[in-house]
């Protein structure tokens, strides 16, 4: 396969049980032009550096191909939350946001939530006993991070059938195939999601300002600095990008740590003797098995990497998956190595962008692993490759069935 259109290849293959030999060969040349004039930058050092550069733009008003929901001739565009934003905006309102959050590279306020979490995934998992099947998918690692973005945004849990939908419909949004983003009934299905999401949180926010709660969404909407600097549609932007982006990683990251422990049953014998190096293993999960493959930029200069000149103006994707991978920063980087040291992945982003929510991922995947391997006795995988979602950007099984022996 010609190498210039490997990245489009792969990411129209919607089962995408392995996609890490197609990776190998797109770092062969860690800067590659697709056939349609895309940039996809695959190795570690050239990935990592973009991250930090201020001539790339996360602003899809910047790209000539924006997103599909900036795409609607019909409706004024949505204000961009901040994950879209150039510095100084991004910056400023990444604080008046994280006010209420947390810091990102350490637990914060996020750590007294460890204890609920410990709670949620005991009733999750309790509700299994007697049983000897259990979808870690539907059963776990989706309804888990849901019900701890819901609890710490202030979104009422009832609520979730109808924001299930349009969260998968808009992260749909993110598959690069041009023969979808040019489908008028995909960009129609966008629309309507992206319109109905923001009327349902339009009139979210609204109750928080008439009856405050102690969430965070309360706190942020009712905050005077930020009312006095944040406008409506941007307040809806944010607790969007926060309502989906706080579960539609998370859950993947769950999901691809079962997976890959249950292949590697020796590993898995080693956590449950040793349940402290759980944390080092659910980073070897996120560099190995990325939650997020990669990210969209757009160039406002030209700029030279690895002897390649990106014009001004050009689509790049950072393909972090295959960053990770790199066998020049990761020694034995196809190997699954629990206790690795030196873990520096690329899976919470790098740069202004590093994520914002990290903490709270980290918490909940350790969390739910350690009492997965804690009280499954004799796990094995049903399915082997599982079926996967269909979204080349957030990669990870739609269904995960496990057969034990006992739940304890
Ligand atoms: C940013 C991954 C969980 C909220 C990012 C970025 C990545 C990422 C790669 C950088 C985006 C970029 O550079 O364009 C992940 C993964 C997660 C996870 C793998 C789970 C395993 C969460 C959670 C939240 C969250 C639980 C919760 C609220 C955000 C936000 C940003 C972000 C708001 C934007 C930060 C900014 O632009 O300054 N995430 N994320 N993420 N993430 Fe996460």
């Amino acid at each position: 396969m010609p190498q210039e259109t490997l990245f489009q290849e792969s990411a129209r293959v919607s089962n995408r049980a392995n996609p890490y030999p197609l990776y190998a060969e797109l770092r062969r040349t860690p800067v590659s032009r697709e056939s349609d004039g895309t940039y996809v930058v695959s190795t570690y050092r050239e990935v990592s550096s973009l991250l930090y550069d201020p001539r790339i733009s996360a602003d899809p008003r910047n790209s000539a191909d924006p997103p599909p929901m900036y795409k609607n001739p019909n409706a004024p565009p949505p204000e961009p939350s901040f994950i879209q934003l150039d510095e100084p905006r991004h910056e400023h309102m990444r604080r008046l946001t994280m006010k209420h959050f947390g810091p990102p590279r350490s637990p914060g306020r996020i750590s007294g939530m460890a204890a609920r979490i410990g709670q949620l995934v005991d009733k999750l998992l309790g509700a299994h006993q007697g049983r000897q099947e259990i979808d870690i998918v539907q059963d776990l690692s989706y309804p888990l991070p849901v019900m701890v973005i819901c609890d710490l945004l202030g979104v009422p849990l009832e609520d979730e059938p109808r924001f299930r939908d349009w969260s998968d419909i808009l992260t749909s949004g993110l598959d690069p195939d041009p023969s979808l983003q040019n489908d008028p009934a995909f960009l129609q299905r966008i629309f309507k999601a992206s319109a109905e999401i923001r009327v349902y949180m339009a009139e979210l926010l609204k109750a928080h300002r008439r009856t405050p709660n102690d969430s965070m969404l309360s706190a942020f909407v009712n905050d005077p600095e930020a009312r006095a600097q944040v406008t409506d549609g941007e307040f809806m932007s944010i607790a969007i990008l926060l309502l989906i982006a706080g579960h539609e990683t998370t859950v993947n990251l769950i999901s691809n740590g079962v997976l890959t422990l249950l292949r590697h049953p020796d590993l898995l014998a080693r956590l449950r003797r040793e349940p402290e190096l759980v944390p080092a293993a659910i980073e070897e999960v996120l560099r190995y098995e990325p939650p997020v493959q990669f990210r969209n930029r757009t160039t406002l200069a030209d700029v030279s990497v690895a002897g390649v000149t990106i014009p001004k103006g050009a689509e790049i994707i950072l393909l972090i998956a295959a960053a990770n991978r790199d066998p020049l920063r990761f020694p034995d980087a196809d190997r699954f190595i629990p206790d690795r040291t030196d873990n520096q992945h690329l899976s919470f982003g790098s740069g202004v962008h590093y994520c914002f929510g990290a903490p709270l991922a980290r918490v909940e995947a350790q969390i739910a692993l350690r009492e997965i391997i804690r009280r499954l006795d004799g796990p094995v995988l049903a399915v082997d490759p599982p079926p996967y979602r269909f979204n080349p950007a957030l990669r990870g099984p739609s269904h995960l069935v496990v057969n034990f022996e006992r739940l304890t």
